[in-house]
């Protein structure tokens, strides 16, 4: 790994943090790229670079790409998910960038096309990563336990309620702990592992399997109930949108998936539900009282 830093963008997101606070860890020269410099200090202090800009300000670009060896390319779900990424790719190659690794779409949003809006976005980001003159990889990860399943186990903390379009359809969870460290690896390996990599838990857990494991866990009733998933908007909101999407996806079974591809190189299995939703509860200050 030569000393020049990786530039890490969404770093100061949700999955960002995890990766920007490991590379760290491992003594790893990282600048950061945000419109909130004065949050990025005070999330990570002097042990980063900070680059100040806007995915649609170009020259804000070319500024934070200089000099960078490897690039972590991550941005949210919008509208502008494809024209900000390849802006950040194409910045990040003219300034001769070896690597980049993508934070993708779940698989099942991607594969087959014409189901997702979102997963449509980071496939056409991802044919255009696969024409570039550097190394490319895109980690595709299932639903994060620290999204949905975090909202699912506040539900229930809060309503004695597990909430679903279908209670049978099952989910093959990934801490968002476990895409940060393949993420690390994949910035840091001698190679990247192909082209994508579809990264999920190592279990299937149902809306139904996860109520069950909450009502223990809290020692006290949880309801499972079916809600039927709310249309589609016509247009509108692009995240909305790509969220309704996601619900009918989820609803169908369609992240019913697992691969082996995290333990295979890391080395160690997925961290699993059953501990997240442990340490969820563990960490909640303040549980209400259950009110039948
Ligand atoms: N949640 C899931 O289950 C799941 C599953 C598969 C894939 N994903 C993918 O994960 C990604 C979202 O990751 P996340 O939840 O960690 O993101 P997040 O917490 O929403 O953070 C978004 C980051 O993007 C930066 N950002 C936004 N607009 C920007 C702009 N115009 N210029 C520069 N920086 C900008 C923000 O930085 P500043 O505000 O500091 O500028 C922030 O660090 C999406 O691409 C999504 O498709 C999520």
């Amino acid at each position: 790994m030569s000393a020049r830093p990786i530039l890490v963008t969404g770093a100061t997101g949700k999955l960002g943090q995890l990766i920007v606070e490991r590379l760290v860890a491992l003594g790893q020269p990282v600048r950061v790229f945000t419109r909130r410099p004065e949050t990025a200090r005070i999330l990570f202090k002097e042990t980063v670079q900070v680059a100040a800009g806007d995915f649609g300000d170009r020259p804000t670009l070319d500024e934070a790409v200089h000099g960078i060896g490897r690039l972590l390319l991550l941005s949210p779900i919008s509208a502008r998910l494809v024209t900000d990424q390849i802006a950040v790719a194409d910045a990040a190659v003219a300034a001769n960038v070896a690597r980049i690794v993508k934070i993708s779409g779940s698989d099942w949003t991607i594969e087959p096309p014409g189901n997702s809006i979102s997963g449509a976005a980071h496939a056409a980001i991802e044919r255009h990563l696969g024409g570039l003159p550097a190394e490319t990889v895109s980690l595709r990860p299932n639903a994060w336990m620290q999204v949905s399943l975090a909202n699912t186990v506040r539900q229930a903390i809060a309503n004695g309620q597990v909430i679903a379009a279908n209670l049978n359809a099952g989910i093959g969870y990934i801490d968002a702990r476990d895409i940060a460290d393949v993420a690390v690896h994949q910035l840091l390996a001698d190679r990247v592992r192909g082209r994508t990599l579809n990264l999920t838990g190592s279990d299937v857990v149902s809306f139904r399997q996860i109520a069950v494991l909450l009502a223990a866990a809290l020692k006290r009733p949880v309801a499972a109930l079916e809600k039927p998933p709310q249309t589609v908007p016509g247009h509108g909101d692009f995240e909305h949108r790509a969220v309704a999407q996601f619900v009918r996806l989820i609803a169908a079974g369609r992240a019913a998936t697992t691969t082996n591809v995290v333990a295979t190189l890391l080395g160690r299995p997925p961290r699993t539900v059953a501990a997240f939703i442990s340490e969820q509860l563990a960490s909640a200050t303040a549980v209400p009282e259950y009110q039948p």
